[in-house]
Protein backbone atom coordinates (compact mmCIF):
# COMPACT_ATOMS: atom_id res chain seq x y z
CA UNK A 1 0.00 0.00 0.00
CA UNK A 2 2.39 2.54 0.61
CA UNK A 3 4.32 2.12 -2.73
CA UNK A 4 1.45 4.05 -3.70
CA UNK A 5 1.58 6.70 -1.60
CA UNK A 6 3.03 10.19 -2.94
CA UNK A 7 6.61 10.61 -1.87
CA UNK A 8 6.23 13.36 0.65
CA UNK A 9 2.98 11.80 2.14
CA UNK A 10 5.61 8.64 2.20
CA UNK A 11 8.08 10.23 3.82
CA UNK A 12 5.78 11.32 6.62
CA UNK A 13 4.20 8.50 7.50
CA UNK A 14 6.96 6.00 7.26
CA UNK A 15 8.70 7.65 10.58
CA UNK A 16 5.10 7.79 11.46
CA UNK A 17 4.55 4.16 11.55
CA UNK A 18 7.95 3.45 13.00
CA UNK A 19 7.55 5.33 15.57
CA UNK A 20 4.18 3.72 16.26
CA UNK A 21 5.53 0.42 16.17
CA UNK A 22 8.24 1.32 18.16
CA UNK A 23 5.75 2.46 20.50
CA UNK A 24 3.47 -0.33 20.33
CA UNK A 25 6.73 -2.69 20.60
CA UNK A 26 7.99 -0.85 23.85
CA UNK A 27 5.10 -0.97 25.44
CA UNK A 28 4.11 -4.11 24.37
CA UNK A 29 7.93 -5.34 25.44
CA UNK A 30 7.06 -3.47 29.41
CA UNK A 31 3.83 -5.00 29.73
CA UNK A 32 5.53 -8.21 29.05
CA UNK A 33 8.36 -7.62 31.46
CA UNK A 34 6.48 -8.77 34.70
CA UNK A 35 5.98 -12.10 33.07
CA UNK A 36 8.89 -12.43 30.39
CA UNK A 37 11.51 -14.34 31.32
CA UNK A 38 14.08 -11.83 30.61
CA UNK A 39 16.87 -10.55 32.85
CA UNK A 40 15.83 -7.73 35.33
CA UNK A 41 17.37 -4.58 35.13
CA UNK A 42 19.90 -4.10 37.01
CA UNK A 43 19.46 -3.66 40.90
CA UNK A 44 21.63 -3.85 43.61
CA UNK A 45 19.61 -2.07 46.10
CA UNK A 46 16.57 -4.29 47.16
CA UNK A 47 13.71 -5.90 45.38
CA UNK A 48 10.38 -6.25 46.94
CA UNK A 49 7.99 -9.74 44.84
CA UNK A 50 4.88 -10.09 46.01
CA UNK A 51 0.86 -10.54 44.89
CA UNK A 52 -0.28 -7.25 43.82
CA UNK A 53 1.40 -4.00 42.47
CA UNK A 54 0.46 -2.37 44.81
CA UNK A 55 1.73 -3.80 48.04
CA UNK A 56 4.97 -4.22 46.23
CA UNK A 57 5.15 -0.63 45.49
CA UNK A 58 4.50 -0.20 49.06
CA UNK A 59 7.35 -2.38 49.84
CA UNK A 60 9.83 -0.67 47.81
CA UNK A 61 9.12 2.52 49.02
CA UNK A 62 9.91 1.48 52.49
CA UNK A 63 13.02 0.10 50.78
CA UNK A 64 13.36 3.90 49.71
CA UNK A 65 13.05 5.82 52.40
CA UNK A 66 16.10 3.66 54.32
CA UNK A 67 13.83 0.54 55.66
CA UNK A 68 15.12 -2.79 55.82
CA UNK A 69 13.72 -5.95 54.93
CA UNK A 70 12.10 -6.82 57.58
CA UNK A 71 10.53 -3.45 57.60
CA UNK A 72 9.36 -3.58 53.72
CA UNK A 73 7.98 -7.16 54.60
CA UNK A 74 5.82 -5.94 57.30
CA UNK A 75 4.38 -2.59 55.23
CA UNK A 76 3.74 -5.29 52.67
CA UNK A 77 2.22 -7.61 54.80
CA UNK A 78 -0.87 -4.83 56.21
CA UNK A 79 -0.80 -3.75 51.99
CA UNK A 80 -1.71 -7.28 50.75
CA UNK A 81 -4.66 -7.56 53.13
CA UNK A 82 -5.91 -4.42 52.03
CA UNK A 83 -4.78 -4.89 48.12
CA UNK A 84 -5.54 -9.18 48.21
CA UNK A 85 -8.07 -10.25 50.46
CA UNK A 86 -7.92 -13.86 49.06
CA UNK A 87 -4.37 -14.20 51.18
CA UNK A 88 -3.37 -11.23 52.55
CA UNK A 89 -4.65 -10.97 56.20
CA UNK A 90 -4.69 -9.99 59.47
CA UNK A 91 -7.00 -12.96 60.79
CA UNK A 92 -4.76 -15.69 59.47
CA UNK A 93 -0.88 -16.69 59.89
CA UNK A 94 2.34 -17.49 58.35
CA UNK A 95 5.58 -18.59 58.83
CA UNK A 96 9.07 -16.35 58.42
CA UNK A 97 12.60 -17.34 56.94
CA UNK A 98 15.00 -14.81 57.55
CA UNK A 99 18.47 -14.47 56.71
CA UNK A 100 20.75 -11.60 57.76
CA UNK A 101 23.43 -10.02 55.80
CA UNK A 102 26.29 -11.70 58.05
CA UNK A 103 24.60 -14.93 57.14
CA UNK A 104 22.99 -15.27 60.84
CA UNK A 105 19.40 -17.11 60.21
CA UNK A 106 16.25 -16.98 62.17
CA UNK A 107 12.20 -18.25 61.66
CA UNK A 108 9.46 -16.77 63.00
CA UNK A 109 6.36 -19.35 63.32
CA UNK A 110 3.14 -16.98 63.46
CA UNK A 111 1.26 -19.82 62.32
CA UNK A 112 -2.36 -19.70 63.95
CA UNK A 113 -3.36 -22.13 66.98
CA UNK A 114 -6.52 -24.46 67.85
CA UNK A 115 -8.53 -22.14 70.06
CA UNK A 116 -8.50 -23.75 74.07
CA UNK A 117 -12.11 -24.99 73.75
CA UNK A 118 -10.89 -27.38 70.34
CA UNK A 119 -10.89 -30.93 70.86
CA UNK A 120 -9.80 -33.68 68.40
CA UNK A 121 -13.25 -35.01 67.18
CA UNK A 122 -15.09 -31.17 67.08
CA UNK A 123 -15.50 -31.94 63.21
CA UNK A 124 -17.09 -35.41 63.48
CA UNK A 125 -21.09 -36.21 64.22
CA UNK A 126 -22.07 -38.66 66.79
CA UNK A 127 -21.49 -41.08 64.79
CA UNK A 128 -17.78 -40.60 64.25
CA UNK A 129 -18.41 -39.24 60.61
CA UNK A 130 -16.81 -35.77 59.39
CA UNK A 131 -19.31 -32.96 59.18
CA UNK A 132 -19.32 -31.43 55.78
CA UNK A 133 -17.30 -27.94 55.32
CA UNK A 134 -17.51 -27.23 59.46
CA UNK A 135 -13.60 -27.58 59.56
CA UNK A 136 -14.19 -24.87 56.25
CA UNK A 137 -16.56 -22.27 55.49
CA UNK A 138 -17.67 -21.65 59.11
CA UNK A 139 -17.01 -19.92 62.62
CA UNK A 140 -15.61 -22.87 64.49
CA UNK A 141 -12.79 -23.46 61.01
CA UNK A 142 -11.22 -20.78 62.51
CA UNK A 143 -7.87 -20.65 64.70
CA UNK A 144 -6.25 -17.84 66.43
CA UNK A 145 -4.73 -15.63 64.09
CA UNK A 146 -1.01 -15.34 64.50
CA UNK A 147 -0.43 -12.47 61.84
CA UNK A 148 -0.28 -9.15 63.78
CA UNK A 149 1.82 -10.77 66.43
CA UNK A 150 3.94 -12.03 64.16
CA UNK A 151 4.54 -8.75 62.27
CA UNK A 152 5.06 -6.63 65.22
CA UNK A 153 7.66 -9.36 67.23
CA UNK A 154 9.57 -9.46 63.46
CA UNK A 155 9.80 -5.90 63.81
CA UNK A 156 10.57 -5.52 67.40
CA UNK A 157 13.95 -7.52 66.87
CA UNK A 158 14.21 -6.88 63.30
CA UNK A 159 12.87 -3.87 62.36
CA UNK A 160 14.33 -0.07 61.85
CA UNK A 161 12.01 2.12 61.13
CA UNK A 162 9.21 3.07 63.26
CA UNK A 163 5.90 0.56 63.24
CA UNK A 164 3.86 3.24 62.60
CA UNK A 165 5.00 4.20 59.59
CA UNK A 166 5.11 0.79 58.28
CA UNK A 167 1.15 0.37 58.78
CA UNK A 168 0.13 3.75 57.46
CA UNK A 169 0.51 3.02 53.60
CA UNK A 170 -2.24 0.09 54.56
CA UNK A 171 -4.58 2.54 56.06
CA UNK A 172 -4.37 4.87 53.31
CA UNK A 173 -5.31 2.55 51.16
CA UNK A 174 -7.87 0.98 52.73
CA UNK A 175 -9.35 4.50 53.19
CA UNK A 176 -8.99 6.08 50.40
CA UNK A 177 -9.36 2.72 48.23
CA UNK A 178 -7.98 1.31 44.76
CA UNK A 179 -8.94 0.41 41.76
CA UNK A 180 -9.46 -4.02 41.81
CA UNK A 181 -7.71 -5.96 39.36
CA UNK A 182 -9.98 -7.81 36.93
CA UNK A 183 -8.59 -11.39 39.15
CA UNK A 184 -9.55 -9.76 42.26
CA UNK A 185 -12.91 -8.49 40.66
CA UNK A 186 -13.74 -11.99 39.46
CA UNK A 187 -12.47 -13.84 42.83
CA UNK A 188 -14.83 -11.66 44.69
CA UNK A 189 -17.95 -11.91 42.43
CA UNK A 190 -17.16 -15.73 42.46
CA UNK A 191 -17.47 -16.09 46.12
CA UNK A 192 -20.68 -13.21 46.50
CA UNK A 193 -23.17 -15.97 47.42
CA UNK A 194 -20.35 -17.83 49.88
CA UNK A 195 -19.80 -14.24 51.28
CA UNK A 196 -23.79 -13.64 51.32
CA UNK A 197 -24.86 -17.06 52.80
CA UNK A 198 -22.18 -16.51 55.57
CA UNK A 199 -22.05 -12.99 56.47
CA UNK A 200 -25.82 -12.29 56.47
CA UNK A 201 -26.04 -8.72 57.98
CA UNK A 202 -22.22 -7.94 56.30
CA UNK A 203 -21.82 -6.14 53.23
CA UNK A 204 -17.68 -6.27 53.12
CA UNK A 205 -16.25 -6.95 49.89
CA UNK A 206 -20.09 -7.57 48.98
CA UNK A 207 -21.21 -5.47 45.28
CA UNK A 208 -25.03 -6.76 44.51
CA UNK A 209 -24.52 -5.36 41.08
CA UNK A 210 -20.92 -7.42 40.68
CA UNK A 211 -17.41 -6.07 40.81
CA UNK A 212 -15.53 -4.80 37.71
CA UNK A 213 -12.12 -4.41 36.84
CA UNK A 214 -10.86 -0.82 37.70
CA UNK A 215 -13.95 -0.70 40.39
CA UNK A 216 -12.87 1.30 43.65
CA UNK A 217 -12.44 -0.75 46.85
CA UNK A 218 -13.37 1.22 49.63
CA UNK A 219 -12.34 -0.26 53.34
CA UNK A 220 -13.69 1.98 55.92
CA UNK A 221 -13.77 -0.35 59.36
CA UNK A 222 -10.38 -2.12 57.92
CA UNK A 223 -8.57 1.38 57.81
CA UNK A 224 -9.96 1.66 61.75
CA UNK A 225 -8.76 -1.78 62.66
CA UNK A 226 -5.34 -0.52 60.69
CA UNK A 227 -5.52 2.74 62.74
CA UNK A 228 -5.90 0.79 65.99
CA UNK A 229 -2.68 -1.58 65.13
CA UNK A 230 -0.77 1.27 64.18
CA UNK A 231 -1.70 2.83 67.34
CA UNK A 232 -1.50 0.11 69.75
CA UNK A 233 0.48 -2.76 68.21
CA UNK A 234 -0.77 -5.95 69.27
CA UNK A 235 -3.24 -4.98 71.99
CA UNK A 236 -5.01 -3.04 69.03
CA UNK A 237 -5.74 -6.35 67.82
CA UNK A 238 -5.40 -9.01 70.34
CA UNK A 239 -7.73 -7.08 73.26
CA UNK A 240 -9.87 -4.40 73.51
CA UNK A 241 -12.28 -3.30 70.71
CA UNK A 242 -11.28 -5.63 67.12
CA UNK A 243 -10.85 -8.35 69.84
CA UNK A 244 -14.18 -7.66 71.86
CA UNK A 245 -15.56 -7.82 67.52
CA UNK A 246 -13.88 -11.00 66.81
CA UNK A 247 -15.13 -12.56 69.92
CA UNK A 248 -18.87 -11.18 68.84
CA UNK A 249 -18.22 -12.79 65.64
CA UNK A 250 -17.82 -16.09 67.27
CA UNK A 251 -21.06 -15.96 68.95
CA UNK A 252 -23.44 -14.91 65.79
CA UNK A 253 -22.38 -18.66 64.55
CA UNK A 254 -20.84 -21.69 66.10
CA UNK A 255 -17.63 -19.97 66.74
CA UNK A 256 -15.43 -20.79 69.86
CA UNK A 257 -12.26 -18.23 69.75
CA UNK A 258 -12.32 -16.54 72.97
CA UNK A 259 -10.62 -13.65 74.64
CA UNK A 260 -8.14 -15.55 76.48
CA UNK A 261 -7.37 -17.25 73.20
CA UNK A 262 -6.57 -13.85 71.64
CA UNK A 263 -5.03 -12.90 74.41
CA UNK A 264 -2.40 -15.61 74.77
CA UNK A 265 -1.35 -15.69 71.40
CA UNK A 266 2.48 -15.87 70.70
CA UNK A 267 4.12 -16.48 68.00
CA UNK A 268 7.77 -18.36 67.95
CA UNK A 269 11.45 -18.15 66.86
CA UNK A 270 12.56 -20.79 66.04
CA UNK A 271 15.67 -22.11 64.53
CA UNK A 272 15.74 -22.88 60.87
CA UNK A 273 16.42 -26.20 59.29
CA UNK A 274 18.94 -26.60 56.80
CA UNK A 275 20.22 -28.72 54.32
CA UNK A 276 23.07 -29.15 51.57
CA UNK A 277 22.02 -29.81 47.94
CA UNK A 278 25.44 -29.58 46.25
CA UNK A 279 27.06 -26.49 46.87
CA UNK A 280 23.97 -25.09 47.54
CA UNK A 281 23.05 -24.61 51.56
CA UNK A 282 19.46 -24.16 52.40
CA UNK A 283 18.03 -22.32 54.99
CA UNK A 284 13.98 -22.95 55.70
CA UNK A 285 11.11 -23.38 57.86
CA UNK A 286 10.77 -25.94 60.66
CA UNK A 287 7.72 -27.49 61.83
CA UNK A 288 4.83 -26.39 61.95
CA UNK A 289 5.56 -26.65 58.55
CA UNK A 290 5.89 -29.88 56.42
CA UNK A 291 7.58 -27.86 53.57
CA UNK A 292 10.91 -27.05 55.02
CA UNK A 293 11.17 -31.08 56.07
CA UNK A 294 9.67 -31.80 53.38
CA UNK A 295 11.80 -30.09 50.59
CA UNK A 296 15.25 -31.20 52.58
CA UNK A 297 13.76 -34.42 51.67
CA UNK A 298 13.23 -34.19 48.32
CA UNK A 299 16.13 -32.05 47.68
CA UNK A 300 18.45 -35.75 49.21
CA UNK A 301 15.96 -37.78 47.61
CA UNK A 302 17.11 -36.75 44.03
CA UNK A 303 20.62 -35.87 44.81
CA UNK A 304 22.74 -38.51 43.31
CA UNK A 305 20.84 -38.75 40.01
CA UNK A 306 21.92 -36.79 36.75
CA UNK A 307 19.20 -34.72 36.36
CA UNK A 308 21.09 -31.29 34.53
CA UNK A 309 22.27 -34.06 32.20
CA UNK A 310 18.51 -35.70 31.55
CA UNK A 311 17.63 -31.77 31.11
CA UNK A 312 14.32 -30.13 32.24
CA UNK A 313 10.95 -32.35 32.65
CA UNK A 314 12.59 -35.36 30.79
CA UNK A 315 10.71 -38.41 31.37
CA UNK A 316 13.63 -40.02 33.59
CA UNK A 317 13.49 -36.38 35.36
CA UNK A 318 10.17 -36.32 36.19
CA UNK A 319 9.51 -39.92 37.29
CA UNK A 320 12.93 -39.30 40.21
CA UNK A 321 10.98 -36.58 40.90
CA UNK A 322 7.59 -37.97 41.29
CA UNK A 323 9.21 -41.43 43.45
CA UNK A 324 10.92 -39.19 45.70
CA UNK A 325 7.49 -37.19 45.95
CA UNK A 326 5.71 -40.47 46.52
CA UNK A 327 8.10 -41.15 49.59
CA UNK A 328 8.35 -37.63 51.18
CA UNK A 329 4.56 -36.98 51.39
CA UNK A 330 3.94 -40.80 53.16
CA UNK A 331 6.43 -39.60 55.57
CA UNK A 332 4.79 -36.33 56.09
CA UNK A 333 1.44 -38.21 56.96
CA UNK A 334 3.18 -39.81 59.93
CA UNK A 335 5.66 -37.65 61.01
CA UNK A 336 4.88 -34.32 60.75
CA UNK A 337 3.10 -32.10 63.46
CA UNK A 338 3.43 -28.43 65.97
CA UNK A 339 6.88 -30.09 67.62
CA UNK A 340 5.51 -28.40 70.82
CA UNK A 341 3.25 -31.15 70.88
CA UNK A 342 4.31 -34.42 69.06
CA UNK A 343 8.05 -34.89 68.72
CA UNK A 344 8.81 -34.24 65.06
CA UNK A 345 11.83 -36.77 64.01
CA UNK A 346 13.00 -34.00 62.35
CA UNK A 347 17.04 -34.92 61.75
CA UNK A 348 16.06 -38.59 60.98
CA UNK A 349 14.01 -37.33 57.93
CA UNK A 350 15.81 -34.94 56.39
CA UNK A 351 19.15 -37.32 57.13
CA UNK A 352 20.69 -37.85 53.52
CA UNK A 353 20.75 -41.74 53.76
CA UNK A 354 17.52 -42.11 54.77
CA UNK A 355 16.28 -40.39 51.95
CA UNK A 356 18.53 -42.05 49.39
CA UNK A 357 17.57 -45.62 50.81
CA UNK A 358 14.12 -44.83 50.52
CA UNK A 359 14.66 -44.21 46.72
CA UNK A 360 16.43 -47.46 46.23
CA UNK A 361 12.99 -49.63 45.76
CA UNK A 362 11.98 -47.84 42.71
CA UNK A 363 12.02 -49.60 39.26
CA UNK A 364 12.40 -47.92 36.21
CA UNK A 365 10.39 -50.00 34.24
CA UNK A 366 7.12 -49.29 36.06
CA UNK A 367 5.56 -46.99 38.64
CA UNK A 368 6.13 -47.78 42.40
CA UNK A 369 2.35 -47.89 43.42
CA UNK A 370 1.56 -45.59 46.03
CA UNK A 371 -0.56 -48.48 48.32
CA UNK A 372 3.46 -49.96 48.36
CA UNK A 373 5.00 -47.37 50.50
CA UNK A 374 4.58 -46.33 53.77
CA UNK A 375 5.74 -43.77 55.99
CA UNK A 376 9.71 -44.87 56.62
CA UNK A 377 10.83 -46.39 59.33
CA UNK A 378 12.26 -43.54 61.63
CA UNK A 379 14.12 -44.79 65.04
CA UNK A 380 13.26 -43.54 67.81
CA UNK A 381 9.76 -42.64 66.21
CA UNK A 382 7.06 -42.47 69.64
CA UNK A 383 4.50 -43.43 67.58
CA UNK A 384 2.41 -37.76 63.20
CA UNK A 385 -5.56 -19.02 49.19
CA UNK A 386 -2.19 -18.16 50.52
CA UNK A 387 0.77 -15.69 49.50
CA UNK A 388 4.11 -15.38 49.54
CA UNK A 389 6.39 -12.23 49.36
CA UNK A 390 10.48 -12.20 48.82
CA UNK A 391 12.23 -9.16 49.79
CA UNK A 392 16.18 -7.99 50.17
CA UNK A 393 17.49 -4.90 51.01
CA UNK A 394 20.67 -3.01 50.09
CA UNK A 395 22.55 -4.65 52.92
CA UNK A 396 21.94 -8.06 51.94
CA UNK A 397 19.09 -8.88 54.64
CA UNK A 398 16.74 -10.98 52.74
CA UNK A 399 13.40 -12.56 53.99
CA UNK A 400 10.94 -15.20 52.91
CA UNK A 401 7.48 -14.95 54.14
CA UNK A 402 4.26 -17.12 53.05
CA UNK A 403 0.88 -16.21 54.88
CA UNK A 404 -2.64 -17.96 54.85
CA UNK A 405 -5.96 -17.45 55.45
CA UNK A 406 -5.93 -21.38 53.97
CA UNK A 407 -8.57 -21.61 51.09
CA UNK A 408 -8.83 -18.12 48.99
CA UNK A 409 -10.63 -15.80 51.49
CA UNK A 410 -10.02 -18.15 54.14
CA UNK A 411 -13.87 -19.04 55.95
CA UNK A 412 -15.32 -16.55 54.14
CA UNK A 413 -16.57 -14.76 57.65
CA UNK A 414 -16.07 -11.27 58.09
CA UNK A 415 -15.16 -9.89 61.00
CA UNK A 416 -18.48 -7.69 61.52
CA UNK A 417 -17.25 -4.09 61.98
CA UNK A 418 -13.50 -5.06 61.80
CA UNK A 419 -13.54 -5.27 57.97
CA UNK A 420 -11.37 -8.49 57.83
CA UNK A 421 -11.71 -11.95 57.40
CA UNK A 422 -11.10 -15.03 59.36
CA UNK A 423 -9.02 -18.19 58.70
CA UNK A 424 -9.98 -21.57 57.69
CA UNK A 425 -6.73 -22.89 59.20
CA UNK A 426 -8.47 -25.27 61.22
CA UNK A 427 -9.01 -27.59 58.46
CA UNK A 428 -5.52 -28.10 57.75
CA UNK A 429 -5.23 -30.37 61.19
CA UNK A 430 -5.90 -34.09 60.32
CA UNK A 431 -10.01 -33.87 61.21
CA UNK A 432 -10.12 -37.80 61.40
CA UNK A 433 -6.84 -39.98 60.90
CA UNK A 434 -6.69 -40.87 57.16
CA UNK A 435 -9.61 -38.39 56.03
CA UNK A 436 -8.05 -36.09 53.51
CA UNK A 437 -8.25 -32.30 54.12
CA UNK A 438 -9.32 -29.82 51.19
CA UNK A 439 -5.82 -30.70 49.49
CA UNK A 440 -6.39 -33.88 49.64
CA UNK A 441 -3.43 -34.44 52.50
CA UNK A 442 -3.91 -36.83 55.16
CA UNK A 443 -2.63 -37.40 58.18
CA UNK A 444 -3.07 -39.22 62.12
CA UNK A 445 -2.20 -38.58 65.54
CA UNK A 446 1.01 -36.21 64.56
CA UNK A 447 -1.07 -33.52 63.49
CA UNK A 448 -4.80 -34.42 65.76
CA UNK A 449 -6.47 -31.41 67.43
CA UNK A 450 -5.23 -30.11 70.70
CA UNK A 451 -6.19 -27.02 72.60
CA UNK A 452 -3.49 -24.60 71.74
CA UNK A 453 -1.75 -26.64 69.05
CA UNK A 454 -0.45 -25.61 65.73
CA UNK A 455 -1.87 -26.92 62.67
CA UNK A 456 0.59 -28.47 59.82
CA UNK A 457 1.60 -26.43 57.31
CA UNK A 458 2.70 -26.76 53.34
CA UNK A 459 3.95 -23.27 53.48
CA UNK A 460 8.14 -23.33 52.35
CA UNK A 461 9.73 -20.11 52.59
CA UNK A 462 13.12 -20.80 52.25
CA UNK A 463 16.54 -18.80 51.30
CA UNK A 464 19.03 -21.00 49.36
CA UNK A 465 23.23 -19.55 49.91
CA UNK A 466 25.53 -20.76 47.03
CA UNK A 467 29.13 -20.53 48.92
CA UNK A 468 28.55 -18.80 52.08
CA UNK A 469 26.06 -16.08 50.08
CA UNK A 470 22.59 -14.94 49.64
CA UNK A 471 21.73 -17.26 46.20
CA UNK A 472 17.65 -17.31 46.79
CA UNK A 473 14.92 -16.19 47.99
CA UNK A 474 11.74 -18.32 47.64
CA UNK A 475 8.43 -19.55 48.77
CA UNK A 476 4.57 -19.98 46.88
CA UNK A 477 1.16 -20.55 48.30
CA UNK A 478 -0.57 -23.56 46.34
CA UNK A 479 -1.63 -26.07 49.17
CA UNK A 480 -0.30 -29.31 48.93
CA UNK A 481 1.67 -28.54 45.67
CA UNK A 482 3.73 -25.45 47.83
CA UNK A 483 6.22 -28.37 48.86
CA UNK A 484 6.86 -29.54 44.97
CA UNK A 485 6.54 -25.71 44.06
CA UNK A 486 9.29 -24.72 45.61
CA UNK A 487 11.30 -27.74 45.27
CA UNK A 488 11.25 -27.14 41.22
CA UNK A 489 11.91 -23.78 40.98
CA UNK A 490 14.90 -24.62 42.85
CA UNK A 491 15.88 -27.35 40.60
CA UNK A 492 14.92 -25.05 37.41
CA UNK A 493 17.61 -22.81 38.85
CA UNK A 494 20.33 -24.98 39.96
CA UNK A 495 19.83 -28.59 37.55
CA UNK A 496 18.58 -26.29 34.20
CA UNK A 497 20.08 -23.05 34.35
CA UNK A 498 16.94 -20.88 34.15
CA UNK A 499 17.23 -17.55 35.41
CA UNK A 500 14.76 -16.94 37.83
CA UNK A 501 12.03 -15.26 35.92
CA UNK A 502 11.81 -18.44 33.60
CA UNK A 503 11.92 -20.71 36.50
CA UNK A 504 9.06 -19.70 38.08
CA UNK A 505 7.41 -19.29 34.57
CA UNK A 506 8.01 -22.64 33.96
CA UNK A 507 5.24 -25.16 34.03
CA UNK A 508 5.15 -27.46 36.99
CA UNK A 509 3.75 -31.30 38.22
CA UNK A 510 3.35 -32.51 41.51
CA UNK A 511 2.70 -35.80 43.11
CA UNK A 512 1.62 -36.37 47.07
CA UNK A 513 1.28 -40.00 47.56
CA UNK A 514 -2.28 -40.09 48.05
CA UNK A 515 -3.92 -39.59 45.37
CA UNK A 516 -1.56 -41.47 43.62
CA UNK A 517 -1.69 -39.14 40.50
CA UNK A 518 0.89 -36.93 38.85
CA UNK A 519 -0.86 -33.08 38.92
CA UNK A 520 0.53 -31.42 35.74
CA UNK A 521 -0.14 -27.58 34.27
CA UNK A 522 -0.93 -28.01 30.71
CA UNK A 523 2.35 -28.28 28.61
CA UNK A 524 4.32 -29.17 31.19
CA UNK A 525 4.93 -32.27 30.25
CA UNK A 526 5.37 -32.80 26.46
CA UNK A 527 4.28 -35.91 24.18
CA UNK A 528 7.13 -38.38 24.48
CA UNK A 529 7.42 -38.04 28.13
CA UNK A 530 3.35 -38.12 29.15
CA UNK A 531 3.73 -41.44 26.75
CA UNK A 532 6.91 -42.97 28.67
CA UNK A 533 5.48 -42.11 31.71
CA UNK A 534 2.39 -43.26 30.92
CA UNK A 535 3.46 -46.56 29.88
CA UNK A 536 5.50 -47.26 32.77
CA UNK A 537 1.67 -47.00 34.82
CA UNK A 538 1.83 -43.43 35.86
CA UNK A 539 -1.47 -41.93 35.92
CA UNK A 540 -0.90 -38.19 34.90
CA UNK A 541 -3.43 -35.40 35.15
CA UNK A 542 -3.93 -31.96 34.48
CA UNK A 543 -4.79 -29.57 36.69
CA UNK A 544 -5.27 -25.26 36.38
CA UNK A 545 -2.38 -24.07 37.64
CA UNK A 546 0.28 -25.30 40.05
CA UNK A 547 2.01 -22.64 42.51
CA UNK A 548 2.17 -19.26 42.14
CA UNK A 549 6.08 -18.40 43.27
CA UNK A 550 7.43 -15.03 43.80
CA UNK A 551 11.25 -15.49 44.19
CA UNK A 552 14.56 -13.11 44.02
CA UNK A 553 17.92 -14.17 43.03
CA UNK A 554 21.27 -12.61 43.20
CA UNK A 555 23.27 -13.05 40.37
CA UNK A 556 27.00 -13.92 40.53
CA UNK A 557 27.97 -10.14 39.84
CA UNK A 558 25.67 -9.04 43.16
CA UNK A 559 22.45 -8.05 41.47
CA UNK A 560 19.01 -9.01 42.12
CA UNK A 561 16.85 -11.03 39.84
CA UNK A 562 13.45 -11.16 40.04
CA UNK A 563 10.53 -13.79 39.65
CA UNK A 564 6.87 -12.88 39.65
CA UNK A 565 4.44 -15.63 38.85
CA UNK A 566 2.46 -14.47 35.60
CA UNK A 567 0.19 -17.13 37.30
CA UNK A 568 -0.82 -14.18 39.16
CA UNK A 569 -0.91 -10.52 39.29
CA UNK A 570 2.59 -10.62 40.86
CA UNK A 571 5.13 -7.82 40.69
CA UNK A 572 8.38 -7.53 40.90
CA UNK A 573 10.13 -4.24 41.90
CA UNK A 574 13.51 -3.16 42.52
CA UNK A 575 15.56 -0.30 42.74
O1 LIG B 1 -0.60 -23.96 55.53
C1 LIG B 1 -0.95 -24.63 54.57
O2 LIG B 1 -0.33 -25.59 54.16
C2 LIG B 1 -2.21 -24.25 53.83
N1 LIG B 1 -3.12 -23.57 54.72
C3 LIG B 1 -1.85 -23.41 52.65
C4 LIG B 1 -3.02 -23.04 51.81
C5 LIG B 1 -2.67 -22.50 50.50
O3 LIG B 1 -1.55 -22.47 50.10
C6 LIG B 1 -3.82 -22.06 49.66
N2 LIG B 1 -3.37 -21.32 48.50
N3 LIG B 1 -3.38 -21.54 47.39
Amino acid sequence: MLMNVKPSFRNLVIPVIQVLIFLFLFKAAKSQDNKSSAIDSKYKKGMVVCATPLASQVGLDILKKGGNAIDAAVAVHFALQVTHPEAGNIGGGGLMVYRAANGSTSTLDFREKAPGNASANMYLDSTGKVITDLSVNTRKASGVPGSVDGMVVAHKKLGSLKWAELVQPAIVLARNGFKISKRLANDLNRNRLEFVKNNPKNTYLINENGWKEGDLLIQEDLAKTLELIRDKGREGFYTGPVADLIVAEMKTGNGIITKADLENYHSVWRNAITGDYKNYHIITMPPPSSGGVALLQLLQSVKKYPLNKWGFNSDSTVQVMVEAERRVYADRSKYLGDPDFFKVPVDSLINPVYNQKRMENFNWNTATLSSAILPGNIAGYESDQTTHYSIVDSQGNAVAITTTLNDSFGSKVFVSGAGFLLNDEMDDFSIKPGVPNMYGLVGGKANSIQPGKRMLSSMTPTIVEKDGKLFMVVGTPGGSTIITSVFQTILNVIEFNQNMQQAVNAKKFHHQWVPDVVLTEKGALDDNCKTSLKRKGYKIEEKGAIGRVDAILVTNDGYYEGGADPRGDDTKLGW
